[in-house]
């Protein structure tokens, strides 16, 4: 937890783009989903102090009852519009960030980077948006698609032949990936994909680290990346946005298991905060060699500070 807080709807995008913006810069802040817990008058009104503006200018038009109620009316008071966004907690603008750095209505999401006092840890790709942060790079990441499921055998394929960051050493047919993705799509866990143009240039996903119930809120991440486009800020891209999905999921930690102790991984997920939780000797077979098995961690959102009933 930080001394950062927004409040947050979750319905919409610039509010879920600011978000994950805070998250990249390696900050989990306080989450207010103000329409299920509004802010209250006095708050309201030292936000908006504090923003430098007027209640008038933080009011939000769109799809909300600003029209129905004649918010548009010039001869309305500063507390008749207060009165308003009370009753009505969606005609309050959104996202709201505090930091000690100041308060701001963050649209466009970006106004947020004024606010941190860290960097963002990855290039930071909007949803449904080229990557920002002037990054040369022209990838976008997405929630993974059943037509997806040749693409992704093609780049597991790779690193199944020719790698040891899986055991695993007959690459798996399209059918079998695109039962892969029913099965944890279904569980709703995360699997992104990142794209260049047309082409799908890597994917990741959060499965439950173990079946067993009491894992519910631990998750295993799995990030590959095509072999051609190695080595371009995608690994990284992806990781920044599958911590926030798994967060939003409710996952608490997340476990990277490194098949092979692969260098490429450990340097990704140490660049991400997670720490050595292991290492397991001879685990695999692979390429004529033992293999060790390192196991690496990450608190996602609260961690163990709360229980799971609290997200
Ligand atoms: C690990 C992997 C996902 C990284 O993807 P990537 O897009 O090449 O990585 P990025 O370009 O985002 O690099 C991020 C960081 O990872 C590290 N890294 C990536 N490739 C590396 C390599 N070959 N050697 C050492 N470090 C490497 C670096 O710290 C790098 O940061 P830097 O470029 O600022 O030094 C990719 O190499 C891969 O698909 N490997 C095989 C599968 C795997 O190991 N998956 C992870 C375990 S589930």
């Amino acid at each position: 937890m930080s001394d950062i807080v927004i409040y947050h709807n979750p319905a919409c995008g610039t509010s879920r783009n600011t978000l994950a913006m805070i998250r990249n810069a390696g900050i989990e802040p306080h989450v207010v989903e103000y329409l299920k817990t509004p802010p209250s008058r006095q708050m309201i009104i030292s936000l908006i102090e504090r923003m430098g503006t007027t209640p008038r200018a933080l009011l939000r038009e769109k799809d909300t009852p600003f029209a129905q109620l004649g918010l548009g009316n010039p001869l309305l008071g500063n507390d008749q519009l207060i009165d308003a966004m009370m009753e009505h907690p969606i005609l309050i603008n959104r996202p709201i960030v505090v930091s000690p750095l100041g308060v701001k209505l963050c649209r466009p999401s970006e106004a947020v980077l004024d606010l941190l006092d860290s960097p963002q840890r990855a290039p930071f790709i909007k949803e449904d948006d080229q990557v920002g942060a002037g990054v040369a790079m022209t990838v976008a990441i997405r929630p993974v698609a059943l037509e997806d499921a040749a693409a992704i055998a093609g780049i597991y394929a790779h690193h199944v032949l020719h790698g040891t960051a899986t055991y695993e050493t007959v690459p798996p047919s399209v059918a079998a990936t695109r039962e892969k993705i029913e099965h944890i799509t279904a569980k709703d866990w995360p699997f992104l994909v990142a794209c260049e143009g047309e082409a799908l240039v890597g994917y990741c996903y959060a499965t439950q680290f173990r079946d067993r119930p009491a894992y519910a809120y631990s998750c295993e991440d799995s990030i590959y990346v095509s072999v051609d486009h190695a080595r371009r800020g995608i690994g990284r891209a992806l990781l920044a946005a599958l911590l926030t999905a798994a967060t939003d999921q409710g996952f608490r930690q997340m476990v990277a298991v490194i098949g092979g102790a692969e260098p490429a991984s450990i340097a990704l997920h140490s660049a991400f905060g997670f720490e050595h939780a292991g290492r397991l000797p001879a685990m695999g077979w692979k390429a004529g060699r033992w293999r060790d098995s390192v196991y690496m961690q990450t608190a996602l959102g609260a961690g163990s500070s709360t229980s799971p009933a609290a997200h």
